[in-house]
């Protein structure tokens, strides 16, 4: 199998050939409705981006940006309204973001506040879209971030090359780091000073059109190692997954829980490196899943959580608040699904508990159209005896639109 493009990589590489000098190409961007969110906005403001479509590669032609006519919708997609707000905060232009209506109850005060704090003028009623931002001449910023995010960082860091301000961050754990990785790739000035991140864009530095292959995304090959754990035999290859070990702490947490997944034929793609995953069938145990290993596993939540409900004993995931403010609001999500196909699950706290059993799933699924819930309760109907009933299955188009076929043939052979 070979997963679709990286989403977080995706936006990062096409808003980064948008303000870049000339044109871009870039090969194996994800085809999701997310990322297509992130090239309808960039389009808006004038940056020329070619139809993305499965195979295709990419041109982007980098200039400076242009007012919009119409407000910037960002779709579902949360990494395109924050990293745009960065964005804009350097541009002396307003416009007005909003977004479906799972992206207008997500919380935007965690980058608004940094963003206004550099000089950005935020026009919101409340912590929400749709809001109003007019950028302009910005200052330099320390900030320490209360949460650890990656979008909150890559708003600061997106703010901090526009305007042409030197930004430093500290996050209580350190989140996905592509923009970081990113940025030095093409030659810009960032280092880490004292576990803080630290970016001095110079007055001069443009940054030149590139070339770049996106790799396939690991949370998206997650449900499909997932799948090939709780499958009776056989052995499943999943080529072109990124292994940033901020982003493998699923595969360092099913290690723990008895699934070894082999990394194989390593190499590095556009400064990040890339493996092909061997993966066979594997009895868990349950463990516990620390606050520190959240950020790097936090969109693989729900798979996990559904992987230990097939495990031997139970399993606790310490400080996952963070998961009521995703796509929706996956903690109680998770836990209300798996108490529907019989299942031990609760919240306590910040805290998810999962029970192990062997009874086989049988109920019905309130994916709320979150992708991740769609295709992690479509992982656990591939049980022997199982019964799954998914309330909606297209929003696996958000980040995994060929997620049913490539399920399906998980299992062909
Ligand atoms: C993302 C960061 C994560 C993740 C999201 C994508 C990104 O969100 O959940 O799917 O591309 O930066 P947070 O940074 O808010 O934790």
């Amino acid at each position: 199998m070979r997963p679709p493009g990286d989403k977080s990589i995706s936006h990062r590489v096409l808003m980064l050939a948008a303000l870049a000098r000339g044109r871009s190409e870039l090969a194996g961007l994800l085809t999701g409705a997310d990322v297509k969110s992130s090239a309808r906005v960039l389009r808006q403001l004038g940056v020329d981006v070619s139809t993305i479509r499965d195979g295709a590669t990419v041109h982007v032609t980098g200039k400076r940006l242009t007012p919009p006519a119409a407000r910037l919708h960002c779709g579902n997609s949360g990494t395109t309204a924050r990293l745009m707000l960065g964005i804009l905060a350097g541009q002396k232009f307003p416009a007005t973001l909003t977004g479906d209506a799972s992206l207008r109850r997500r919380p935007m005060r965690r980058v608004t506040e940094p963003l206004r704090q550099m000089g950005a003028d935020i026009n919101e009623e409340r912590d929400g879209l749709p809001l109003t931002i007019r950028g302009g001449k910005l200052h330099g910023l320390t900030y320490a971030s209360p949460v650890a995010s990656a979008q909150v960082k890559s708003a600061i860091l997106f703010a901090g090359l526009t305007g042409r301000v030197p930004v430093t961050i500290r996050e209580p754990y350190r989140s996905r780091d592509h923009t970081e990785r990113l940025l030095a790739h093409l030659g810009l000035c960032i280092h880490e000073r004292n576990r803080a991140i630290v970016f001095e864009p110079s007055a001069l530095s443009n940054i030149p059109s590139f070339q770049l292959s996106v790799p396939g995304d690991p949370s998206s090959a997650a449900f499909l190692v997932a799948a090939a754990i709780l499958a009776d035999e056989g052995e499943l290859v999943i080529q072109n997954v990124g292994v940033n070990p901020t982003r493998t702490g699923f595969l360092v947490v099913l290690e723990r829980m008895g699934a070894h997944v082999d990394r194989v034929n390593l190499r590095d793609e556009g400064g990040e490196p890339v493996a092909d995953l061997v993966v066979r069938p594997a009895g868990l145990k349950g463990t516990e899943v620390s606050a520190a290993e959240i950020p790097t596993l936090v969109d693989e939540v729900p798979v996990l959580a559904v992987l230990a409900s097939r495990a031997r004993g139970s399993t606790a995931f310490r400080e996952v608040g963070e998961l009521r403010v995703k796509e929706s609001n996956r903690l109680e999500l998770i836990a209300a699904n798996l108490r529907a196909v019989g299942v031990k699950a609760e919240v306590q706290g910040n805290d998810l508990h999962v029970e192990g059993t062997e009874r086989a799933p049988r109920g019905k699924i309130e994916t709320a159209t979150d992708h991740r819930l769609a295709m992690a309760f479509a992982v656990l109907g591939t049980l022997p005896g199982a019964d799954v009933r998914l309330s909606e299955k297209k929003s696996v188009g958000i980040s995994y639109p060929n997620f049913f076929r490539d399920l399906k043939q998980c299992f062909a052979s």
